[in-house]
């Protein structure tokens, strides 16, 4: 009935690759009950936005969707709003948006087929969690847009409750999967012909078996051994629950792709312990010093905020220094920004946006030097990238390592390679942000 049917939706993702993911699950859902997914707002019956409010402007993007496309409401047409501003909010976005009918938190979306029958009916609806619910949302309709990379949640939720952060507020409590339900998954995926799993959870190595069988590092080494599968990521690593058993099992297990995601957030002891991160610089450090001693070459990337009420300028410059210390391949840097509901909010955000604007360039500048630094290690290696692509415009292909590095190369003319594929790439120059090279021959 799929192709035929007049019930149509779109859908709009913005946020972490949870989002993305869920989405993909959320579109299957839909699918199963009769809609149809439409690339367009106008020739959509059902609009829908899954948001994010990590920071200030990602939340404004959904209100700004909103009015853009008010006037579409009598046409008929519904809208919804679901993820993390959806709970958040609540019902004050019907409120300042009084067009939706659907505001639903990603803890309630094993509810959406009965919101749905809601809002043909003509009602409005809501699903949004207390920070109660133990239920992950697993359907095995997930609607999957990457042919490849296979996304899969192994743990939802977060009980971490930084200073700073929505997500306990808008993603619920922590809950783990079974290892066996993320096995037969990943079972699944290899017979469709995936190649790279990502496993994915707000702190992805909290992870607790509920059957008490497998740790995060044993899961991690039993996806990898699932046949078929040449690469695992997992993101994002909190380091608080970061154990050597996962260095470990990376440096054992072939398939476990070479890259470590550990933010940090600050360089600072005294700021950490502000935004109630639950480690010290120290204890950071060591963790990194397990890592550096791996046999393999491990990547390790992080994220970062700066500005954090009552940041000096003396501990701005900690967080300079342990970049040096870390040596990190990309990082990804914030300006704080407040947030409903957090701890923070009780703290005077007193430093001016021009400063955090300065610390945050100065910030950004010092890792592109150590980033360039770093990648001249690459010069002359030989590296397995996947193939996600080809630059119509260079003619280069675009190669993505286990390190997560892009790796823009070119091929013999005549080769045409397929997206998902592997190939063994010589690099020849590097940038901050990415590496150059040729394909060698027999390289596929
Ligand atoms: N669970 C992950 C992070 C998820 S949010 C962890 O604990 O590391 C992704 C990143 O957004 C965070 O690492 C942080 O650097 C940034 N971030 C979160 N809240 C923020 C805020 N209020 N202002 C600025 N950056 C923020
Ligand atoms: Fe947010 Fe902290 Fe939880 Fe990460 S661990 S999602 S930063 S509260
Ligand atoms: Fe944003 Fe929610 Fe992810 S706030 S970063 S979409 S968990």
């Amino acid at each position: 009935m799929q192709g035929s049917s007049d019930k149509t939706f779109y859908l709009e993702t913005f946020g972490c690759q949870m989002n993305v993911h869920d989405s993909e699950k959320v579109i299957g859902t839909l699918l199963q009950q009769g809609y149809r997914q439409v690339p367009s707002v106008e020739e959509a019956g059902l609009i829908l936005y899954n948001t994010c409010s990590i920071r200030d402007k990602a939340e404004q993007k959904v209100f700004h969707r909103l009015a853009d496309y008010r006037k579409l409401q009598e046409q008929g047409k519904k809208f919804g709003v679901l993820g993390c501003v959806a709970q958040q909010e609540g019902e004050r976005i019907f409120e300042r948006a009084p067009h939706v009918s659907i505001v639903c938190g990603s803890a309630s979306y094993r509810n959406l087929p009965e919101m749905l029958v809601q809002i043909e009916a003509g009602n409005r609806t809501t699903g949004l969690d207390d920070r109660q619910t133990d239920h992950c949302f697993e359907t095995e309709y997930t609607a999957r847009t990457n042919p490849h990379r296979g996304y899969i949640t192994i743990i939802e939720g977060c009980d971490k409750f930084c200073a700073y952060c929505v997500v306990p507020f808008t993603r619920g409590k922590e809950r783990s999967r079974t290892s066996a339900s993320v096995l037969a998954e990943v079972r699944q995926l290899a017979e469709l012909g995936y190649t790279e799993i990502q496993l994915l959870g707000q702190n992805v190595n909290s992870y607790r078996d509920p059957d008490g069988k497998k740790s995060f590092a044993e899961l991690l080494k039993a996806v990898a051994e699932v046949n078929g599968i040449e690469r695992v990521r997992f993101t994002t690593s909190h380091p608080r629950d970061f154990g050597r058993d996962i260095v470990q099992a990376i440096d054992g297990t072939p398939a476990l792709c070479d890259h470590v995601h550990l933010p940090v957030q600050s360089g600072s002891t005294r700021v950490l312990d502000a935004m109630q991160r639950l480690y010290t610089r120290d204890e950071y450090l060591e963790r990194i010093s397990w890592i550096h001693s791996a046999k393999r070459d491990i990547s390790i990337t992080t994220d970062l905020i700066v500005g954090f009420p009552g940041e000096t300028e003396r501990e701005f410059e900690e967080t300079l220094s342990l970049l040096d210390a870390v040596g990190y391949d990309s990082a990804f840097t914030f300006k704080y920004s407040p947030r409903p509901n957090t701890p923070a909010l009780r703290l005077e955000d007193a430093i001016p946006d021009s400063e955090k604007a300065q610390r945050l360039a100065v910030l950004n500048e010092r890792q592109k030097q150590i980033q360039t630094r770093r990648n001249q290690r690459h010069l002359g290696q030989t590296i397995r990238v996947m193939v996600e692509g080809k630059n119509p415009t260079r003619g280069q292909w675009i190669g993505r390592t286990s390190q997560i590095k892009v790796l823009n190369f070119t091929a013999p003319e005549r080769v045409e390679l397929k997206t998902g594929s592997y190939a063994d790439v010589k690099v020849t120059a590097i940038f901050p942000n990415s590496l150059v090279g040729e394909m060698i021959a027999g390289g596929l």
